[in-house]
């Protein structure tokens, strides 16, 4: 990531309805997050069940300069493709106009968690841009960026992509507790997981999915039927062998773990037929394969040590392979 240097300078001055705004000149700050993937117990989570994921070595960031007005990579702030800055810009920010430019590695509705890393983002240069910058308030506002953009969400990916490396998120407080975050009458706390070394090979479809409308899906199957639920608090169960497997750094049982939960969420309705070719093509060679994210599109994940020969069989189904290993670094900001 580029290096360079910045001066900032924020002076407060009170606004008509005498609230303090921010009036930030000169600023260039960049701020930059990880990819995530999801090991074991997406959709579960979101009804209080625990999730493991780890951040990739893939990143998305994002520039802020002040301006005269909101501009996103040239071009005005829009409702439709710029949901996510938007939110965070209406209700997160008290200043003066922000021009931002965005880079990614990381996919669209690809299932790796390219919202979570642009809300982390945008969260972490707000916060520094009013002085404070703590991990577990940028966690907060990501996590509440996704929420109301979405209309639904757990804290994963945003808390994954704050910390990088690996989370453990329960609904218990266990030890290596990081943060808790609640919306309504969930509280979930967040925790440190130390994965082991691994290698994964992501299988994007290449057709998006909209994690919105897949949350939606599940609910109303939640909602009204009892085998849906019964399911959802087996995928925890499972999540937590996933800890002790990860902790063991015992590969085959991950991978046997990852197949499981692979058909808990097919049975939740989440599967579909390009994710499934991929997780059939990556199995010979894997110690397991499974969907990731919200699925209904989006990727796969395989956890392999062959993984040339994974992205090439992936590729050969007409997917887009991606090799990746966990980064521990999460979300950094530059130019304070
Ligand atoms: C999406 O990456 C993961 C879901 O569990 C939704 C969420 O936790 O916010 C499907």
């Amino acid at each position: 990531m580029t290096d360079y240097y910045c001066i900032v300078v924020i002076v407060l001055w009170p606004n008509p309805n005498n609230i303090y705004a921010y009036t930030v000149q000169a600023v260039m700050m960049e701020a930059s997050s990880p990819a995530k993937a999801i090991l074991f117990g997406e959709h579960a989570v979101v009804y209080g069940e625990p999730a493991i994921a780890v951040a990739l070595d893939r990143r998305l960031s994002i520039r802020v300069r002040s301006s005269d007005t909101c501009r996103v990579d040239g071009g005005s702030l829009s409702m439709r493709r710029h949901r996510y800055l938007r939110w965070a810009l209406n209700n997160l920010w008290n200043g003066e106009p922000l021009e931002i430019r965005t880079r990614s590695q990381i996919p669209g509705a690809s299932g790796l968690g390219s919202s979570a890393a642009l809300s982390s983002s945008i969260a972490a240069i707000l916060r520094s841009l009013r002085g404070e910058w703590k991990p577990r308030d940028v966690a907060t506002d990501a996590f509440e960026i996704e929420y109301n953009v979405q209309g639904g969400a757990s804290p994963t990916d945003t808390s994954c992509s704050v910390h990088g490396g690996g989370i453990l998120v329960s609904f218990r407080k266990e030890s290596e507790h990081l943060w808790s975050i609640s919306k309504g009458e969930r509280t979930w706390h967040v925790h440190n997981l130390d994965p082991p070394e691994m290698t994964l090979v992501v299988g994007f479809t290449g057709r998006p999915s909209l994690t919105g409308r897949q949350v939606a899906k599940v609910r109303s199957f939640h909602e009204r039927s009892g085998f849906a639920r019964e399911t959802i608090r087996e995928i925890g169960d499972l999540v937590m062998e996933g800890v002790d497997a990860l902790k063991d750094g015992d590969m085959v049982r991950i991978g046997a773990l990852m197949n499981r939960n692979h058909s808990l969420l097919s049975i939740l309705g989440v599967n579909s037929k390009e994710l499934q070719s991929l997780v059939d093509a990556a199995l010979p060679y894997s110690y397991g394969a499974k969907l990731t994210g919200a699925g209904g599109g989006g990727s796969m994940i395989a956890l392999t040590d062959k993984p040339e020969k994974v992205a090439s069989l992936l590729k050969a189904r007409g997917g887009k392979p991606y090799i990746v290993r966990v980064s521990m670094v999460g979300c950094e900001v530059h130019g304070t």
